[in-house]
């Protein structure tokens, strides 16, 4: 063994000896902080597919159509057709081979399930101001979107039951792979 390789060698018996050691006993390294349950609330976010996850409240695209001029034009264009940023509507073809990349994949034409919209506008956008909007601004925006690009009506209501039951256009692309991963339970 050279200098090196028994320099790695030492280096990686140190590193099982912490291990071992923060398994017996919790050391203090004088790092962080324990959170408690109200702070792990705030960043335990995500939404699953069936809906576990979403929060009380409803949303319409009608006042979602307002919010959207108000906070995203100016990054997706006032009908979604993108600007500056992403495109946000786009109709599912079945004669389109979405494989290649082209055209653009995005909401109506790409997505798997209508709860990740919420899930994404709250914790991502708008993209200057991540985590400003309230859960009813997120509802109505998500409803204003799903509306565009056709997946409900535009006096559809959407809420926590409602929002997991809705059929994505392009959900038949999508396939189980091998490995099988429960999303709705993992
Ligand atoms: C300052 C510019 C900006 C604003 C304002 C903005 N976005 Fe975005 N948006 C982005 C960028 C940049 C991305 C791509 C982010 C990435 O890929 O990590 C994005 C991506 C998205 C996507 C994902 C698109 C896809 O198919 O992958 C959605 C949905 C979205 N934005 C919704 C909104 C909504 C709703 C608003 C208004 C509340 C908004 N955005 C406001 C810049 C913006």
């Amino acid at each position: 063994m050279n200098r090196l390789g028994a320099g790695i060698f030492l280096a990686v018996l140190g590193l099982v000896g912490c291990a071992s050691t923060s398994n017996n006993a919790r050391q203090d390294y004088g790092l962080g902080r324990v959170i408690d349950a109200a702070e792990i609330a705030q960043w335990d976010i995500d939404i699953k597919p069936s809906g576990e996850g979403l929060p009380d409240g409803e949303g319409t695209a009608a006042a979602g159509a307002i919010l959207y001029q108000q906070y995203c034009t100016a990054c997706h264009g006032d009908q979604g057709q993108g600007g500056t940023n992403d495109r946000l509507v786009a109709a599912f073809d079945r004669e389109v081979n979405y494989s290649t990349g082209s055209p653009t994949r995005t909401i109506g034409n790409y997505w798997p399930y209508a709860t990740t919209l919420f899930d994404y506008i709250r914790r991502a956008m708008p993209h200057n101001a991540p985590g400003s909007l309230t859960n009813q601004q997120v509802y109505d925006l998500s409803a204003w979107l799903l509306f565009q690009n056709g997946v409900i009506a535009e006096n559809d209501v959407i809420n926590r039951s409602t929002l997991p039951q809705l059929q994505m256009p392009a959900s038949g692309l999508f396939y189980w792979s091998d490995e099988v991963v429960d999303l709705a339970t993992d």
